[in-house]
């Protein structure tokens, strides 16, 4: 039985960056001979194991055929007799196909540390279409690493495109597919992400309505990128240089659905996106099961951020309407992301990524304001019921109108 460090730890020590994951395949060995050293099988027909005491993944070298279409439709075979050069040409990049024995000698048979030498994201072989994830995955990387210089090769994009156009990215599993996303909205670069999809045409099957928004015009005066692709991109490159949490990430990715749906000779006013892009949101949510938190936003983000940008502006009883929306009294943190997002998606702009955007303080105090009402007194007073609930709002408005005065 021989033992190699497999796959992204190997990449990412060669690349000095640090290795938090460590994947391990198994060469010359059987379910049996792991089972009696006390490895634990992962699942019934997997020949993956995990490690009885560092917990690390093992698995038996395999190849894989594809049966069918998504990812159930695979046969794998795992026997002794599958070679190290077997396993490592059915992966995904040639980065990621490189193996390290106990000496740190390198297996690099599909030339993954000249690619890494050249910033390449590379397939190994035809059987990078066997999982249809590999082109999120790819989109992903180059999101990742991206600052490091790499790009896609333009035989990997070719073959993503094909990919593409072949319906099996349909295929995915919402479950699969949301974890890609995630954790490429997560990265350093997360826009390249955004663009790689759509440079090979999965973008149009992935997420048809944020691919709409290439092509469409936004007036200059606001938008001096006006391509409102480019300015989705745009804001989630803000987001993550404002290292934003997931949620305001998402709500960046599709605050601006709305304006795809506009007749072209309304271009480039967009009026009511904000409303008429609530169903798409919606449509993209439920089509990769975001999780609630992201959902929500995402919603409220896309109905609410121009209030948010004329914060200032707003009439008391307005901004209390926004900040009942929000329900701020239970749920503070939620409105904190709205400001980021709004925050995220006024710098998002060519040339104004800079810009102050004292809408912030100005939305953080009037949900203080807001706040300050105690309810005590009002029940002190006799009210009940719906009354009272009256009596809170009309307590709040007053305080917001102070505070407009105030300000
Ligand atoms: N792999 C693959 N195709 C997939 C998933 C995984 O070929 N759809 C292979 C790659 O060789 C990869 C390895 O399995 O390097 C481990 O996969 P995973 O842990 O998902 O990714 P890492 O490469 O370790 O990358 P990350 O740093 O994102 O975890």
């Amino acid at each position: 039985m021989r033992i190699y460090k497999v796959g992204g730890a190997v990449r990412d020590r060669l690349l000095g960056i640090p290795v938090t994951d460590i994947d391990w395949v198994v060469v010359g060995a059987t379910t049996e001979e792991m089972l009696a050293k006390g490895f634990r099988p992962v699942g019934a027909d997997f020949p993956v194991f995990l490690h009885p005491k560092s917990g690390e993944e093992y698995a038996l070298a395999r190849t894989e055929r594809k049966s069918g279409r998504g990812y159930g439709g695979f046969t794998f075979h795992a026997s002794p007799e599958v070679t190290l050069e077997e396993d490592l040409i059915r992966r995904d990049l040639t980065i990621n196909a490189m193996a390290e024995d106990d000496q740190q000698n390198l297996t690099d048979p599909y030339h993954g540390q000249r690619d890494l030498e050249a910033r390449l994201l590379r397939h190994v072989s035809p059987a990078f279409a066997e999982d249809p994830l590999r082109v999120l995955r790819v989109a992903r990387f180059a999101a990742r690493y991206a600052a490091l210089g790499f790009t896609v090769a333009p035989e990997t994009l070719e073959l993503m495109r094909q990919l593409s156009e072949s319906g099996e990215l349909e295929a995915l599993t919402p479950e699969r597919s949301w974890k890609e996303i995630s954790r490429a909205l997560m990265e350093d670069q997360p826009q390249v992400f955004i663009e790689v999809l759509r440079a090979c045409g999965a973008l149009k099957v992935l997420m048809p309505e944020v691919d709409a928004l290439f092509g469409v015009p936004q007036p200059p005066a606001h938008h001096p990128e006006i391509d409102t692709g480019a300015h989705t991109l745009s804001v989630l490159e803000q987001a993550a240089l404002h290292k934003q949490p997931l949620t305001v990430r998402w709500a960046c990715l599709l605050h601006d659905l709305g304006k795809g749906l506009t007749p072209e000779e309304e271009w480039p006013r967009h009026i009511a996106h904000e409303f008429k892009g609530l169903k798409l949101i919606k449509a993209v949510n439920e089509r990769f099961k975001a999780p609630r938190d992201c959902q929500e936003l995402a919603m409220l983000v896309g109905e609410y951020h121009t209030h948010g940008h004329r914060a200032l502006e707003l009439k008391p009883s307005t901004l209390l309407e926004l900040l009942q929306s929000f329900d701020i009294y239970r749920r503070p943190h939620r409105f904190e992301e709205f400001i980021a997002a709004c925050e995220m998606d006024a710098r998002g702009r060519e040339g104004l990524e800079q810009r102050s955007y004292p809408q912030a303080d100005y939305l953080r105090g009037a949900a203080t304001a807001a706040r300050s009402i105690a309810v005590q007194p009002l029940l002190e007073k006799g009210f009940k019921g719906p009354e009272l609930g009256e009596a809170i709002k009309r307590e709040r408005l007053k305080a917001l109108k102070a505070y407009k005065e105030q300000v």
